[in-house]
């Protein structure tokens, strides 16, 4: 089991809520219990862990920093990547948010039928631009095929990627197992079983430093 003493990992959990007024927000179904198992475990090992996140953190986490949206998880992350040996991005992000912020709630009388939307900032790109020599491990949320998720890999100029169909039986949002597909640049493709999200994340960090080469 490889020790990550000394080592910083930064982890990205749970999903971004973008707000329409002040009650309600458009979201998406991540428990955060993913990225939760990855930071818990490289905390395990030894890692200085910090953990960026939209739900409630484990406990040992050291160093725990709170965001709704995306553009808050941005920031977060970026402000912090030169002080990362590894950054795994397994939160659920937002692609789309409300182009406007109504102040006040919104009534039913008055409320548009429509709601205009604007792309949220790319942060997984903002990452790899950002970064020296940092590792950086993204997520993929598919569902049905994993073929996008290739095509991902090679786009996205991550060091590994982790698929995962959302629709399976046990696996993606809320469940506490997962059956993934590392994925790395060169589109080489390892489905691993349905296991447990610690086992998942065990089985990361067995792979992980490996990958300074
Ligand atoms: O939290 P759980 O309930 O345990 O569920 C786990 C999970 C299903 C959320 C997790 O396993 C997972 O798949 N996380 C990634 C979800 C996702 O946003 O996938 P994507 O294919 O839309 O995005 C690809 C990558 O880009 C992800 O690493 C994502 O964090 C990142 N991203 C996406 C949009 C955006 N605006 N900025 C990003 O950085």
């Amino acid at each position: 089991m490889p020790d990550l003493t000394g080592w910083s990992v930064l982890v990205t959990a749970g999903g971004t809520r973008e707000p329409i007024d002040p009650v309600r927000y458009l979201g998406n179904r991540s428990s955060g219990k993913m990225g939760n198992a990855i930071a818990l475990e490289a905390h395990t090992r030894g890692a200085f862990v910090t953990l960026v996140t939209t739900m409630a953190a484990p406990e040992p986490i050291e160093n725990v920093v709170e965001v709704e949206t995306a553009a808050e998880m941005a920031d977060a992350v970026w402000s912090r990547v030169l002080e990362q040996d590894v950054i795994v991005m397994a939160a659920a992000v937002a692609d789309f948010r409300p182009a406007t912020t109504h102040g006040t709630k919104l009534s039913r009388r008055t409320a548009p039928t429509i709601i205009e939307l604007e792309p949220t900032p790319d942060i997984l790109a903002g990452v790899i631009e950002r970064r020296s020599d940092c590792l950086v491990v993204g997520f993929a949320a598919e569902t049905g095929s994993l073929d996008r998720a290739v095509e991902k890999a090679r786009s996205k100029g991550v060091d590994l990627l982790v698929a995962n169909d959302v629709l399976a039986d046990g696996s993606g949002f809320g469940t506490v197992t997962n059956q993934v597909t590392i994925i790395t640049p060169d589109g080489s493709a390892q489905p691993w079983p349905l296991l447990s999200k610690a086992e998942v994340a065990s089985r990361l960090w067995d792979m992980i430093p490996g990958l300074r080469g």
